[in-house]
């Protein structure tokens, strides 16, 4: 392993957290991993106490944006020692969404090592109970000090991590979602696959106004002719129809390759589902709901996990789905990755990576 520079905090934060109530990213533990990309190279890689930073007016960054992010959680194991779900996938999008916006590559090995010592040094913050982990959110942004518009030159990758409850306030519970016919987030050709803040900013607008009218979230739809359905930004999108899982292709560039999704389109593989991957129109999907072929429709994420969908609004038009309730396959899927990533279903394709705290 690289050597990594630990400075502990005197103290600690964790008093300061209602571990009741932890809902999502509201609470950062005492430690964070830092390291500096300089003069072509990653290095000083280090651990540090979490707390601010001092950052130039002229940072790259909060002028354009080249900034990317990852997210995956720790869980406590059932018979002791820490889960962490597939970080391989993690590491390698990170580089994925890096080369769509000129980033260079972070060692995906050393991402890995370097999430579990921040892990083991912070492990008092592990939530206990089901239904809660420890999010990792590593961020990695262009730090040079500039207004001409190119790559930065200097660059910083973070790993902080926040002990989280469930993402919706619903929990399991089935969501309401806006389908917009308004406003996009990305198209084809664009940064639609890179976990990058542009996507997140393009949402904001469209998903605040979902939020007035009631809404949790926004399914967005494709940014050209507005009929294929991409997916909702915090999380991807499933459909059953009929006895076939269905969701779309990453062959358009314009969603993210989430780790969620993969596991979810893996296990229903697994259990003898037809499951396709293809584009998928918001007319199908209306078609689909008329007929009652249309069964279940849910979210997949890693801070969603499996999130139900119990209404989907178009133009104006309400579809009820499965009459509000999270269904069989929602539930299923729920339980069993939840059940492997806290060691109580056997990983029988090596998603789990364990390690002692
Ligand atoms: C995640 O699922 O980890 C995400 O990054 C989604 C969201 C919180 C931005």
């Amino acid at each position: 392993m690289t050597d990594i520079k630990v400075t502990l905090k005197d103290g600690s934060n964790i008093d300061n957290t209602d571990w009741n109530n932890l809902r999502f990213g509201v609470y950062f533990s005492d430690h964070v991993f830092m390291s500096d990309f300089k003069n072509g190279e990653w290095g000083d890689d280090r651990i540090i106490p979490y707390g601010p930073m001092q950052v130039d007016p002229g940072m790259c960054t909060l002028h354009y944006g080249q900034t990317i992010f990852e997210g995956l959680k720790a869980f406590p194991d059932k018979n002791g020692g820490v889960n962490l779900f597939r970080p391989d996938k993690n590491a390698a999008r990170l580089n994925h969404s890096g080369a769509m916006v000129c980033i260079p590559a972070f060692d995906e090995n050393l991402f890995v090592d370097a999430i579990k010592k921040l892990v083991k040094i912070d492990k008092k913050w592990i939530p206990q109970k089901r239904g809660e982990s420890l999010y990792l959110r590593p961020v990695l942004y262009g730090s040079s000090n500039f207004l001409g518009v190119h790559a930065s030159e200097e660059y910083k990758l973070i790993i902080m991590t926040s002990p989280v409850g469930s993402y919706y306030a619903e929990g399991l519970n089935p969501v309401d979602i806006l389908v917009s016919d308004t406003y996009v987030r990305a198209v084809k050709g664009g940064l639609g696959s890179a976990k990058t803040a542009a996507n997140y900013a393009a949402s904001m607008l469209g998903g605040a106004k979902a939020k007035e009218l009631g809404y949790a979230q926004v399914l967005w739809l494709d940014g050209v002719s507005r009929s294929f359905i991409d997916e909702v930004g915090a999380m991807n999108i499933m459909f059953q129809i009929g006895d076939e899982l269905v969701t779309p292709s990453l062959e358009r560039g314009a969603i993210l390759n989430g780790v969620t999704r993969d596991t979810v389109l893996t296990l229903a593989k697994d259990w003898g589902m037809k499951v396709r991957e293809r584009d998928i129109t918001i007319d199908e999907i209306l078609k689909a709901n008329t007929d009652g072929t249309l069964k279940e429709v849910f979210g997949t994420g890693t801070a969603a996990v499996i999130s139900p969908v119990g209404k989907l609004t178009y133009k104006g038009k309400d579809l009820l789905i499965n009459g509000g309730k999270i269904g069989n396959l929602a539930q299923k899927m729920y339980d069993t990755i939840t059940g492997l990533q806290y060691g109580e279903i056997e990983d029988t394709h090596g998603w789990i990576q364990h390690f002692e705290v």
